[in-house]
């Protein structure tokens, strides 16, 4: 048998056993208490309901150690370029929240003369993010899509660590753009998410496994650039790197004519 249609074959198993694995949403938002689902987006609660929507698992998978495992040992060094962009007294928008102890690191960094604010859409990670949060006075934690947020400050970074690979295309560009949108001249835009692994590289296969049963959403960054999910790049000046055989990017965003384009990878 061809080798290319088994391997279809597979990943289609993988998706049908995904479906019947995870509730659908209408099952889920039935019976949970609803106020940890009113205002989530259906593509939240229908993929990653166990994720990020339901408490008691949210609560479970909020450590250091699942995300080191969900990025193959690399979080320290993807968390560093984060964290390496930041100066003190910066004012900081983390547009989405990321499990374990990065806010908290962030907002460290930040430090009393800055500002940090932290977003998510969902009512457990922001009460996650809150909880964390509560001896940095300087940080604040809103209820906000990452789409449309708008607290009319000038951020010097805007981040989005991991956010994209886990929304639909149509959000993807929606948040993009947005992010592009808020940036003010002189401030990064700042973007860490997968992308296509070389084909050496062995974990690439692995995630085309988690990619068609669990993130479906994901596979677009193997196709697309984020660059192509802006409206008008060419307003813009993009720096790409990417780590780990190609598996994960970060991009670097700011208004044209303030930073020189370059791509590099590793
Ligand atoms: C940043 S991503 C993934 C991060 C990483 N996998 C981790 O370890 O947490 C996960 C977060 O994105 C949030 N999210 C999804 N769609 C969003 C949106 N449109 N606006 C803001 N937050 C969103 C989810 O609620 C979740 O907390």
């Amino acid at each position: 048998m061809d080798i290319k249609v088994k391997d279809e074959t597979l990943l289609a198993l993988l998706r049908s056993e995904r479906r019947a694995a995870f509730e659908p949403a209408s099952q889920s938002r039935g019976r949970a208490p609803h106020r940890w689902y009113d205002g989530v987006p259906d593509y939240l609660v229908d993929v990653y309901n166990w994720a990020y929507v339901d408490p008691t698992w949210a609560g479970w998978l909020d450590r250091r150690m699942v995300v080191r495992l969900l990025l193959f040992g690399n979080d320290a060094r993807l968390m560093r370029l984060y964290l390496d962009a930041i100066r003190p007294g910066m004012k900081v928008w983390q547009v989405a929240h990321v499990y374990g102890d990065l806010v908290q690191r962030v907002a460290a960094r930040v430090g009393p003369g800055g500002e940090f604010h932290l977003t998510d859409i969902t009512p457990i990670q922001i009460e996650h993010g809150r909880n964390k949060l509560a001896d940095f006075p300087w940080a604040k934690v809103t209820r906000a899509d990452a789409a449309t947020y708008d607290s009319g400050t000038d951020y010097d970074l805007i981040c989005s660590f991991f956010l994209l690979h886990e929304v639909p295309d149509e959000i993807k560009r929606q948040i993009v753009d947005h992010l592009l949108e808020c940036l003010p001249p002189g401030g990064t835009a700042l973007f860490v998410d997968y992308h296509r692994p070389a084909w050496w590289q062995p974990v690439r296969w692995i995630l085309k496994g988690v990619n068609a049963w669990l993130e479906p959403f994901a596979d677009a960054l193997w196709r697309h650039e984020i660059r192509d999910y802006a409206s008008h790049p060419e307003r813009f000046a993009w720096r790409q790197r990417t780590f780990f055989g190609g598996t994960y990017q970060a991009v670097w965003v700011e208004r044209s004519g303030l930073c020189a384009p370059s791509a590099a990878s590793g």
